[in-house]
C-alpha cells in the first residue's frame, strides 16, 4: 500500500546563493514522488466501504471494520500541506536569525564580563542545533527557505550587535523578549498539530510516526527556547534601560518578521 507520509508543497522558488538550495538539490526528489501518487494515495488510504470518499473533511464513517487490520494514512489537505511548509519556512528564519543574533552579541558581552562566555555558548550551540534541524526538515520536504533571507540576516546580526554593545542587561533583554515571542509561536504550531493528529486518531487514520516525530522536535526546541528566556531573566534582562522600549521593539519586530516568514 502507498504510503502518503506527509506531502508537502513543492519548492517553487530558491535563491541560487543558498547552502540550502544546494542540499535540496542532492535529494532524491522525495516530495515529487509523493506527488505524483498523491491521488492514488488518497485513494488506497481510503477504506474500501468508504464508496472512495475523498472529501478529507469529512469523517471517515467506518474505518476498521476489522480491528486487527492496519489503519489507513490520510494525505494531507491543501491546507494542512501550506501550513507544515509555512511552518518549516518560518521556523528555519527564525532560527538563522537566532544564531546571528548570538554571534553578534557574544564578543562585546564577554569583552565586558567573561564569565558569561559558556552561558553565550550554550546557547549559540542550541539555536545552531536548532537551524540544523530545520535545515535538514526543509531540504527533506522541499520546502523553499524564505525569500528574506538576506534581509532577515542583516536585522538579526545588526539587532544582536547593538544590544552586546549595550551591555548585558540589554542583551538579556534582547533574549527574553524574542524567546517570548518564538516560545509562545511554537505553542501555537504544536496545538495546530496536535489539533491535526486528534481529528485524524477521531476519524481512523494512522497518524505517521513522522508528524508525531516533527511534534516532538517542536517540543523540545520550545522548551530550549524557554530556557534561554530563563537564562536571560536570570542575567538581569529587566534591569536593561529603557527596558519597556527595548523589549516592546524587539518583540514587535519578531512578531512582523515571523508574519512576513510565513508568506514569503
Ligand atoms: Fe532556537
Ligand atoms: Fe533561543
Amino acid at each position: 500500500m502507498t504510503s502518503p507520509r506527509l506531502v508537502w508543497q513543492p519548492m517553487r522558488h530558491c535563491k541560487s546563493s543558498s547552502s540550502i538550495l544546494a542540499q535540496q538539490t542532492q535529494q532524491p526528489t522525495r516530495f515529487l514522488s509523493s506527488t505524483a501518487s498523491a491521488s492514488q494515495a488518497a485513494a488506497s488510504s481510503n477504506p474500501p466501504n468508504t464508496n472512495n470518499n475523498t472529501n478529507t473533511s469529512q469523517p471517515n464513517p467506518n474505518p476498521h471494520p476489522n480491528p486487527a487490520a492496519p489503519k489507513p494514512k490520510k494525505p494531507l489537505t491543501p491546507a494542512q500541506q501550506a501550513f507544515l511548509s509555512s511552518a518549516l519556512r518560518v521556523n528555519q528564519a527564525g532560527e538563522l536569525a537566532a544564531t546571528l543574533i548570538y554571534t553578534a552579541q557574544t564578543p562585546p558581552v564577554v569583552a565586558r564580563e567573561p564569565h558569561l562566555r559558556p552561558l553565550m555558548r550554550h546557547m549559540y550551540e542550541q539555536e545552531a542545533g536548532h537551524l540544523s534541524t530545520f535545515n535538514a526538515l526543509i531540504a527533506k520536504h522541499r520546502v523553499r527557505p524564505t525569500a528574506l533571507y538576506p534581509v532577515w540576516s542583516a536585522l538579526a546580526t545588526g539587532l544582536g550587535w547593538t544590544t552586546g554593545a549595550l551591555g548585558r542587561e540589554a542583551a538579556m533583554a534582547c533574549t527574553e523578549a524574542v524567546e517570548t515571542e518564538i516560545g509562545g509561536h511554537y505553542n501555537a504550531q504544536i496545538r495546530r498539530l496536535l489539533e491535526m493528529v486528534g481529528e485524524w486518531e477521531a476519524e481512523g487514520y494512522e497518524v505517521g510516526g513522522e508528524l508525531r516525530e516533527l511534534i516532538g522536535t517542536l517540543r523540545r526546541i520550545r522548551d530550549e527556547e524557554l530556557e534561554h528566556l530563563d537564562h536571560a531573566v536570570e542575567h538581569d534582562a529587566k534591569k536593561a534601560e529603557p527596558y519597556w522600549l527595548l523589549t516592546g521593539v524587539i518583540r514587535a519586530g519578531c512578531r512582523g518578521a515571523i508574519w512576513v516568514s510565513e508568506r514569503v
